[in-house]
């Protein structure tokens, strides 16, 4: 079943071109550049506040879909780790959307915090997977990701999928609500379709990455570095690195390094620094000048631009495709999953089942 590929892990990253048009055939339609959503039996222009709640790395597709529900729609997004939501006795207002992102569907501590917002008045709508899971029974709203089964324990094919459904939500909120225009619409859904072709190019670069994983492998601990909707990226990096290498690894907001975690830096620390050339990018490179001055070890992902800019000093780079910010997300998961990938090769672990870990978590 895995081919030509090595791992399940490998097989279901380059499934990613494919399986991300799969999903967009879903909630876009070409002939006319619009967002086409599934039948929704509720009033979408309604919504007055998302609360986003899930787990590991689909938390993390949810908090990049933050940015896009506030900035195109301009609803106010909660958005919680599943573990925490309950117990914090959440305000749900009547009129809310509650959104859970789950590959399996069958997450316990998701699925409670689903339940739990079902039963305080809220319209629930679900991301998943696996269409006959218990999260997608319980729904208003199923809005399935076509990535097909997910073998290897780290999920990477599902979140691509997911930000793809969540893009296009977020896209449809806008229109109902009157905050987004024809043209914009027709803007968004051209660079969505635009994706799968860069999730190509940046497949493209797995050989020098595969080639770096040995400058990554001996160390003990990773920094991954990120602004804006790349923030959630450099926390999935450090999480996939975490999961399948060992290798102890964090993801921190760019501009908070100097608030603590700087303190760790010296030679032995290699930061993967995400950022994409645009607006923040400037002050991305500041952060990683303030890391540089301190003998860390920079790996700079970035397009040709940003890399011409600011990839002297570094001890490797990768070169991402010049996307489109919306799209970036979905591109630059690709490197952090298989610089991941081939960190675990070098080590020698167990790919697609790593140690401690379970495929679905159906316990609290
Ligand atoms: O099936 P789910 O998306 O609800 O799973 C959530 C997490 O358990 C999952 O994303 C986990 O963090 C993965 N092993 C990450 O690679």
């Amino acid at each position: 079943e895995k081919g030509n590929y090595r791992h399940f892990m490998q097989k279901e990253i380059y499934e990613q071109p494919t399986v991300v048009a799969q999903t967009l055939n879903s909630y876009v339609r070409q002939a006319d550049e619009s967002v086409a959503l599934p039948q929704i039996d509720f009033d979408l222009s309604a919504i007055k506040r998302i609360t986003i709640v899930a787990c590991g790395t689909s938390f993390y597709a949810g908090m990049v879909a933050k940015y896009w529900f506030e900035t195109f729609a301009r609803v106010p997004v909660d958005i919680d780790v599943a573990s925490e939501f309950r117990y914090r006795e959440p305000v749900l207002e009547e009129g809310g959307l509650a959104i859970f992102i789950s590959q399996s569907g069958e997450t316990a501590d998701t699925l409670a915090a689903l339940r739990h917002c079902k039963e305080n008045g809220q319209t629930i709508a679900t991301v998943v997977n696996v269409p006959t899971s218990s999260m997608a029974r319980e729904a208003d709203l199923i809005l399935p990701t076509h990535a097909g089964p997910e073998i290897g324990v780290a999920s990477t094919k599902a979140f691509t999928c997911q930000l793809a459904v969540l893009a296009a939500l977020a896209a449809h909120l806008a229109v109902a609500k009157g905050k987004m225009n024809r043209a914009e619409e027709q803007e968004v859904v051209r660079h969505l379709i635009e994706a799968p072709a860069a999730l190509n190019a940046a497949l493209d670069h797995d050989d020098d990455i595969a080639a770096m994983a040995p400058l990554i492998a001996p160390a003990r601990d990773v920094l991954y570095l990120g602004r804006g909707p790349d923030y959630p990226l450099a926390l999935e990096g450090a999480l996939k690195l975490k999961e399948i290498s060992y290798i102890h690894a964090e993801g921190y907001a760019s501009g908070e390094m100097k608030h603590g975690p700087i303190a760790l830096i010296d030679e032995e620390v290699p930061v993967i620094v995400l950022a994409p050339s645009g607006p923040l990018f400037e002050k991305t490179v500041s952060n990683m000048e303030e890391v540089r001055a301190r003998g860390g070890q920079v790996v700079l992902i970035s397009d040709a631009k940003g890399l011409a800019e600011a990839g002297d000093g570094c001890i490797a780079t990768i070169e991402m495709p010049d996307v489109h910010p919306l799209i970036a997300p979905l591109v630059y998961a690709v490197p952090v999953q298989l610089l991941a990938y081939h960190v675990a090769v070098v080590k020698g672990t167990d790919v697609d089942q790593p140690r401690n870990l379970a495929k679905s978590v159906t316990v609290e």
